[in-house]
Formats: C-alpha cells, sequence, structure tokens
C-alpha cells in the first residue's frame, strides 16, 4: 500500500504486521540511542491544518527516530492564511521533493483528495480529518489493547479475537471513534458504542458494532472502556445534554470505574476534558493507559512510516543503529 487514509482499507494481516513491527520499533526506544538509519535521506512533511499536541510531536519524533529529514508546516502563520488552497501548497511541497506527506485537516475527505488527486506523488497518512478517520490512532489504541490485554511477547501475531470494547461519548463528532470501530472489528473484538442518542450519527445502525445507552450495565462486560472527548467546537449547542446531566450519565468516575473487571483498562484519546468525560481519579489512575498511548503513538508511528517508505530495507530487528 502506498498511503495510510483510514483504518477501513486496512486487512487483519495489514493491522497485525503494523502491530508487530510496532513492537519492533518500540525496542528501538529501550535502547540507549533510539535512532535507525532506514529513512535517511527521505522527506517527511507534518502539514497540519488543524491543532494537535500528540500526534504532531509523536509523528516528528517517528521521522527523526528513522534518520528522515522533517519539515513542519502549521496553516497558522503559513500563506494558507491568506487564501492559498491545499492544491496549491500541495504542489509547493511537491516541488521541494517530499517523499511522505502527514496531513490533518478539519475537512473531512482531504486526505484523500491530496493521494488521489495526482497532485503530489509523495505517500499520504491522513493524520485526523474532520469528522471522518485517524488511522494511526486506531492502530496505538490497539497496540495498547493488545499489550494490556495479552502480552507484549504473547501479543505478536495476534488480533484482538474476543476482546469486548466499549467506546463512550461523543461518537458524532470522533474520527477516533470511526477509526476504532473498523479497526476492533477487523481484528475480531466486539465493539459497544455508548452515547446519548443526540451524539450518535445517522447510520450507525450500519456500524459493525452494538449499540447502548446504560453505560452501568455495559461496564462490567468490557475488557477495556474507551472515553471519548466532547468535542464542543463541533458541535451545535441545541443537541448536546447539560454538561451536569452528562457527566451524571456517560462520563466516568472511580464508583463506575469499580464495575469493570479487575483486568479491564480505561483508555483516552486525549486531549481529555477532566471533570466532564473523565474525573481526575480516573484519568491519574493505573487502569488509565493515556500516557502510554501517547509513547505507544510513536513505535505506531515509526511503523508505519518504515512500512510504506521503508521499501527494501531489512527487518526492523536487524538494522543496525546509527551507534553502530
Ligand atoms: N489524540 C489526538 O489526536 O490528539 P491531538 O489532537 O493532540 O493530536
Amino acid at each position: 500500500k502506498r498511503h495510510l487514509i483510514s483504518a477501513a482499507d486496512l486487512t487483519r494481516d495489514d493491522a497485525v504486521r503494523i502491530l508487530d513491527t510496532a513492537e519492533e520499533m518500540a525496542r528501538v526506544a529501550d535502547r540507549p540511542i533510539k535512532k535507525l538509519p532506514t529513512l535517511r535521506g527521505r522527506t517527511v512533511v507534518n502539514l497540519f491544518f488543524e491543532d494537535s499536541t500528540r500526534t504532531r510531536i509523536s509523528f516528528e519524533a517517528a521521522e527523526k527516530r528513522l534518520s528522515a529529514d522533517v519539515i513542519n508546516f502549521s496553516a497558522k502563520g503559513s500563506s494558507v492564511s491568506k487564501g492559498e488552497s491545499l492544491k496549491d501548497t500541495a504542489q509547493t511541497l511537491e516541488a521541494m521533493g517530499v517523499d511522505a506527506v502527514v496531513i490533518r485537516h478539519s475537512a473531512s475527505g482531504a486526505p484523500y483528495r491530496l493521494a488521489t488527486s495526482g497532485w503530489i506523488d509523495a505517500a499520504v497518512i491522513n493524520a485526523g480529518d474532520g469528522t471522518h478517520q485517524h488511522p494511526t490512532q486506531a492502530l496505538l489504541d490497539a497496540f495498547t489493547m493488545r499489550r494490556r490485554l495479552i502480552g507484549r511477547d504473547a501479543g505478536i501475531g495476534q488480533d484482538l479475537s474476543g476482546k469486548r470494547i466499549t467506546i463512550v461519548g461523543d461518537v458524532l463528532h470522533s474520527r477516533v471513534a470511526r477509526s476504532n470501530v473498523d479497526l476492533l472489528h477487523t481484528l475480531g473484538a466486539e465493539v459497544t458504542l455508548v452515547a446519548p442518542p443526540t451524539l450518535l450519527p445517522v447510520g450507525v445502525d450500519h456500524w459493525p458494532c452494538e449499540v447502548a445507552y446504560d453505560l452501568d450495565s455495559t461496564l462490567p462486560k468490557s475488557d477495556a472502556v474507551m472515553m471519548l472527548r466532547v468535542q464542543r467546537e463541533r458541535m451545535n449547542a441545541a443537541f448536546f445534554p447539560t454538561e451536569r446531566e452528562y457527566s451524571r450519565r456517560y462520563g466516568l468516575d472511580g464508583e463506575r470505574m469499580a464495575k469493570m473487571p479487575e483486568h479491564a483498562i480505561v483508555m483516552h484519546p486525549g486531549p481529555m476534558v477532566r471533570g466532564m468525560e473523565i474525573t481526575a481519579e480516573v484519568a491519574d489512575s493505573e487502569r488509565c493507559t493515556v500516557v502510554e498511548q501517547v509513547a505507544n503513538g510513536v513505535s505506531i508511528r515509526m511503523a508505519v512510516l518504515y512500512l510504506l517508505l521503508g521499501g527494501n530495507e531489512p527487518a526492523v530487528t536487524h538494522a543496525r543503529t546509527t551507534e553502530e
């Protein structure tokens, strides 16, 4: 494959290969010098038209660990603010000889347009587009689940068959939820969405998952509970329950977390709104993997870049580090 646009484009074998490669990349992070020469001489542009902390920083860390030349582009402060189009921006990058473009955009479909337009020759990686997809987030979430629920070594070659994953909250605006439902289904997990009816998208009954409205009865049957951020910035206030009502019915606090099985984990893609969808007590508990997810994001993004751009380079475990 040349691009990574949607989690739905990945087969089970593609996804397991990325997760396994990410485990190899994570071993690099355990070394004193955390660099591989794999992408030396290749140029990657991080093209961010929308705000980001985790995704932008972890792509940059992944690119640098693979020795790529990195160009960071933020729409704020660029000629986009003067009205320059995506096409002209892309062609400007193409003229500079770019090998891969990591793009985040508020418009659903922007990465697909970039990959299929013929404007550029580079590999395109979707770092989140509108309410559509965020495939590397779903991959890092699956990686975190596999490690925590199966084990770091025991998980190699495995999918998530039989694992029960509950995704809670603002599904309507969530590219994280869409990507996770697609990928988790491909990996054999059973997914349940729990959300207020006003925060569920039209057509959700055709998604490969269950829908429930009672969080308390779903928690005891969950191996992982993924809390979503309430995306006020994309929301028509008329459709939103009050903050207090939302927290009461869909927020995760210590009392609710106690209803989960002992082995079950709490996940959140970040950024979290503490006190709204998750209390500080839960966010800071040992069962919450939010910081682990960020660290795993670097390994996943290294794996994706390596598999898309590494070509015929040797497998990572046999590659020489820059210290050798
Ligand atoms: N999870 C996630 O995409 O976070 P950022 O918006 O900070 O990149």
